[in-house]
């Protein structure tokens, strides 16, 4: 066969299995009701968990960026794309994360992608090494094709069961006595399948213990989680006790792109010059850096936001339970509500749409078989109208479809 038919029967496999992934094209910004084929739908599906994509503030700031910066800078960071703004935005994220230095990246993709492999794969000045890295079943795929750019010959890769910290402990003793170089835990803060966090508390004290990095990326957690939004450590306690995190700016900061990593002065310095997509792709143009930095300002100076996410996801996750659905119990606004078989999920979405509600659904093999599931996303920008809206909708599918 030639290459494009082999490419187009692939492509129809993709159909049959019903794993082809549709897209569904906004007619509006990104906010708590967009419009889709004209009509005005309930957002449940994305990561604006702030509402900041649409903000007034934030769209100014960008705006203003353009103004006083330009478009693009035309260049890596090394060469002649840093802009002052740059090293303004990295300062803001430090602080707001409590670390000492911050490094950003073209996405979190990329900067999971270029931690791992810039420590290494480096020798440092020794001929030999090895590294060993413990990296949680459930981590997101950046993290997974970071490490896969490990070179066997310098690390032992290991996976411990999802958030299972018993688990984790046993293979760190196991390993206790082996001369390693770098000793590396890997987590998500929160889990973006089931909307659960990290033991960090727990994994923390590990760390310490066995005298290992943690590195966690806090993509759904910055600007989510604990009281003031400072994410995942934040709510479990252990703010500036992270050795390296990293997190987007593409979901609560603005939701535009971008990506970052925080941590200690010499780690940052040493990225600078190590980091692949650092060093080779271009650096964040003006208007996301301001947009960024009006977003992390916003909250800084005021939580009201954060609260009203919090109550918003409080009130749909008592909610949708009074209706007799399963979800996923927590506190994160990633609420899975369960639904069994692959079928059903993806018919309760289409439903769901025609009747004004914008949500996903996920099966096998992104979940497991069996576990399909609609993943809503709550946000700060719904209004409780909104949120009261796609309740009634939920009902009303719900029994129709005999499920509750
Ligand atoms: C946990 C996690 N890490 C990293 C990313 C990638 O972020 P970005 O869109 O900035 O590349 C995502 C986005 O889906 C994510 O959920």
């Amino acid at each position: 066969m030639k290459t494009f038919e082999l490419i187009t029967t692939e492509l129809k496999r993709l159909e049959q299995a019903k794993t082809f992934k549709y897209e569904t094209a906004l007619q509006s910004p990104q906010r708590g009701v967009v419009k889709v084929k004209g009509k005005d739908v309930v957002m449940l599906a994305s990561n604006n968990y702030l509402g900041l994509s649409d903000h007034p503030e934030v769209k100014k700031a960008a705006i203003e960026g353009i103004r006083k910066y330009g478009y693009g800078v035309a260049s890596v960071r090394f060469i002649c794309g840093t802009q002052d703004i740059h090293y303004e935005l990295e300062k803001k994220i430090s602080r707001f994360v409590g670390a000492e230095d911050t490094i950003l990246f073209s996405s979190c993709f990329a900067a999971n992608e270029g931690f791992f492999a810039s420590l290494i794969n480096e020798g440092f000045g020794k001929e030999q090494h090895k590294d060993v890295l413990y990296s949680d079943k459930l981590n997101h795929a950046s993290i997974i094709d970071g490490q896969r750019l490990c070179r066997n010959e310098f690390v032992d890769k290991k996976i411990y069961n999802h958030a299972d910290v018993e688990h984790l402990e046993t293979l760190l003793a196991e390993d206790g006595k082996k001369d390693y170089r770098f000793r590396i835990i890997a987590t998500d803060g929160v889990f973006s399948m089931e909307g659960d966090l990290a033991p960090l508390d727990k994994i923390v004290v590990l760390a310490k213990k066995n005298n290992a990095m943690l590195f966690m990326d806090d993509s759904h957690g910055i600007g989510v989680c604990g009281k003031t939004g400072r994410g995942t450590p934040e709510a479990k306690g252990v703010l500036k006790n992270i050795d390296v995190i990293t997190g987007t700016l593409g979901k609560a900061l603005g939701g535009a792109a971008g990506g970052y990593i925080s941590g200690k002065k010499e780690l940052i310095s040493y990225l600078r010059q190590k980091s692949r997509p650092y060093t080779f792709s271009n650096s964040l143009p003006p208007a996301i850096v301001f947009g960024a930095m009006a977003a992390l300002d916003l909250l800084t100076k005021d939580t009201s936001i954060v609260n009203r996410l919090h109550e918003n996801t409080a009130y749909f996750r008592k909610e949708i339970k009074a209706l007799g659905f399963t979800i996923l119990e927590g506190e994160h606004p990633i609420v899975p509500i369960m639904l069994g078989e692959a079928a059903v999920a993806r018919d309760m979405s289409v439903a769901l749409l025609k009747a004004g509600v914008y949500i996903k659904g996920l099966w096998f093999p992104v979940v497991p078989k069996g576990e399909a599931r609609l993943r809503t996303q709550i946000s700060a920008a719904l209004k409780k109208k909104d949120i009261d809206r796609a309740l009634e909708t939920f009902e009303k599918i719900g029994k129709k479809m005999k499920l509750i």
